[in-house]
């Protein structure tokens, strides 16, 4: 089991978005996903990721596939991450809260990966200035840009911001596919349910919705990459479009 846990300590941030995009992303690719609500509305009714879940139990994936689990406390997070990977859960996705407690502390511990999305570079300024407070050992960390909209300075500054840290090449658009997960669950079933010919009314929203979601399957393929230690290298003018480089390992 590989477990992913979101990282970014300031509200809105697109931990929860993430969450749920990659969750369909993986569903996708046929994986056993887990989530693990250890945000600070876990186990509270107006849970957004509560009502994901129950919108994602109509879209017909496998029974077994996709499971959440709500965590307030440290014992919960390790004994609900024991026992899925006891239950051949694949990935275990962990949504965190801006302010890091106990349990959001051992759900950084345990992550194969943290992935820090930022909506701007402020958020992820904050991310790659603070990290260190909270990880004393080096920890793949990755940050994530969700694109920018029209209230934003333009991604560039963004990925900029994040500093040393490595940056997924793939980004997250700002879109309506995204920001609606809790409403319509799965993205893919969302794209299809608005699919129309280009000379009909809606098409645009079909063609927004499509382009969102092959970025989360682009972004969830370097995901998994980024979990067998392979990163997608800044492209050169000489070098082969696809070049990935194994880490060493020490
Ligand atoms: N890619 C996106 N496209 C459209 N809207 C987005 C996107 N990412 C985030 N948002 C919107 O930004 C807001 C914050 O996102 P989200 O809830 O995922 O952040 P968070 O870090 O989980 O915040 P919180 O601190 O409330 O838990 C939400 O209203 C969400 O709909
Ligand atoms: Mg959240």
């Amino acid at each position: 089991m590989k477990t992913i846990t979101l990282f970014a300590n300031k509200g809105g941030s697109g931990r929860t978005v993430s969450t749920m995009a990659l969750a369909s992303g993986f569903l996708t690719q046929g994986r056993r996903v887990s989530v693990m609500d250890c945000s600070d509305l876990a186990g509270c009714e107006a849970s957004p990721l509560r009502a994901w879940r129950e919108q994602m139990a109509t879209c017909k994936f496998h029974r077994g596939q996709l499971d959440l689990v709500e965590c307030q406390g440290r014992e919960e997070v390790e004994d609900n991450a024991a026992a899925a990977k006891a239950q051949g859960i694949e990935v275990l996705l962990v949504d965190t809260s801006a302010r890091i407690f106990e349990p959001q502390l051992v759900a950084l511990d345990m992550a194969d990966l943290i992935i820090a999305p930022a909506i701007g570079p402020l958020e992820a300024k904050r991310i790659s200035d603070s990290v260190a407070k909270y990880l004393d050992t080096p920890k793949q960390l990755y940050g994530l840009v969700i694109g920018s909209h029209n209230r934003l300075p333009p991604a560039g500054k963004t990925r900029k911001a994040f500093g040393f840290h490595p940056v997924f090449k793939s980004e997250l658009p700002w879109a309506e596919a995204l920001s609606e997960q809790v409403l319509n669950g799965d993205i893919a079933q969302f794209v299809a349910s608005l699919a129309c010919k280009p000379d009909e009314p809606g098409f645009a929203r079909f063609r927004a919705a499509q382009e969102a979601w092959t970025a989360v399957q682009r972004l969830t393929f370097e995901v998994d990459w980024a979990l067998t230690g392979q990163r997608l290298e800044q492209y050169a003018i000489d070098q082969p479009h696809f070049r990935y480089e194994k880490e060493a390992v020490a």
